[in-house]
């Protein structure tokens, strides 16, 4: 039975079972990943009604600018970023521009690998600059990123959608929600390539994982 939350104003805390809205029925995994997924960990109501507070959070702290450079880490990042970068020009006076940086440190396994690759650094600039990530696992990709990109900014924030609350010293500015240590995809988040498009943020089954 996923737990209702009905206050998005600030980072949601995703118990076990998952989250959903009031309104929303029980959310059930799509017949063809029954056999990949295990659950369902934070609908597509939470994480829309989320990105809304978040971007309002954003807007607040960056008031009386007039533009600000989103920088969004692919590939992952890339959904959220959508949503929270189309809520910021809906609903704040802040006019926004945007950018990729391609980073990878997974590849195919569930393990970081350590090592982050990173693709077009060397271009990044902006005053008023916010990274934008979907996840913070062990916290390495966020460490190098803020460290070659905060430095050139006058003002530098990181928004991440999910925190596992493992990555001690990183500092994010923005969290959208904190989720237990499961191995998750959807929302542009992927194993092995699989289940970006989903709509929902979704648990892995354990079993299908490689160490
Ligand atoms: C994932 C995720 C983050 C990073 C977080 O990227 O999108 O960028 O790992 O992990 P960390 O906190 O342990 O560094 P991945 O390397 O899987 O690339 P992708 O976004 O292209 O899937």
């Amino acid at each position: 039975m996923h737990t209702i939350v009905t206050n998005f104003s600030r980072k949601v805390i995703v118990p076990e079972e998952g989250i959903k809205l009031k309104n929303e029925p029980e959310p059930v995994v799509r017949k063809k990943y029954e056999q990949e997924i295990d659950r369902i960990l934070i609908t597509k109501g939470c994480l829309e009604a989320r990105i809304t507070a978040l971007a309002l959070e954003i807007s607040a702290t960056f008031k009386r600018i007039k533009e600000l450079d989103c920088y969004v880490i692919l590939k992952g990042g890339m959904f959220f970023a959508a949503d929270l970068i189309r809520a910021l020009d809906e609903q704040s006076d802040i006019r926004t521009k945007l950018d990729f940086i391609k980073c990878s440190s997974y590849g195919n396994s569930s393990k970081s690998s350590g090592k982050v690759d990173l693709y077009k650094i060397d271009e990044l600039q902006g005053e008023n600059v916010l990274l934008i990530e979907d996840i913070v696992d062990t916290g390495k990709t966020l460490k190098i990123l803020q460290e070659m990109i905060g430095k050139n900014a006058k003002r530098f924030k990181t928004c991440v959608l999910l925190d596992k609350g493992i990555a001690k010293d990183v500092q994010v500015d923005f969290v959208g929600f904190q989720i237990p240590r499961v191995f998750v995809g959807g929302y542009g988040l992927d194993y092995a390539g699989h289940y970006r498009g989903l709509p929902e943020i979704v648990v892995i089954r354990k079993e299908l994982l490689k160490k």
